[in-house]
């Protein structure tokens, strides 16, 4: 069986949703998988994303907290390169509520190309436990080893 490999690609601002990049990393590859990178979405690193299954975005929340909710940065994510045919998952961090932050990401990986497996919002005082659980899902949701 060959491993899933997978990018993860950020938008971070003060720190947390990077910090989210490499825990999901971690126990991703503690699950079995390959990370073919971790890095940031001004700044892809190209192999990586050629080179993974799946390409994991990740982005803050802003807003005005309880109304307003976006996900950061979402025209940088939409002109990500070469994503085209691969899985995708995403996942945002948050303060309080992250509205419907989750959905417009999703909209954002399918105008790639991308087939969308699912996503999470981690709550930025629960980075360790919230990035276990979406790498749990992740591994649960795509048991396809090709
Ligand atoms: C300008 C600004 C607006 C924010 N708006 C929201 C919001 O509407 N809802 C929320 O839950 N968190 C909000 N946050 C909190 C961030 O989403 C949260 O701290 C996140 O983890 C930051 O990620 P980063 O450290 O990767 O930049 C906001 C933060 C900033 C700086």
């Amino acid at each position: 069986m060959v491993p899933m490999k997978a990018a993860i690609l950020y938008n971070s601002l003060t720190g947390n949703t990077r910090k989210a990049g490499e825990l999901i990393a971690a126990n991703l590859q503690q699950e079995g998988w390959g990370i073919t990178g971790v890095s940031a979405v001004r700044k892809p690193e190209m192999a990586s994303l050629q080179e993974a299954d799946m390409v994991i975005v990740g982005t803050w929340v802003h807003g005005l907290f309880v109304v307003g909710q976006m996900p950061f940065g979402v025209g940088g994510i939409e002109h990500l390169p070469a994503l085209r045919g691969k899985l995708s998952a995403s996942y945002c961090t948050f303060a309080l509520n992250p509205g419907k932050s989750l959905d417009r990401l999703e909209t954002s990986l399918k105008l790639l190309g991308t087939e969308v497996i699912g996503g999470l919002a981690l709550h930025r005082s629960k980075l360790p436990q919230h990035a276990e659980e979406f790498a749990a899902r992740l591994v649960a949701n795509v048991p396809v080893l090709r």
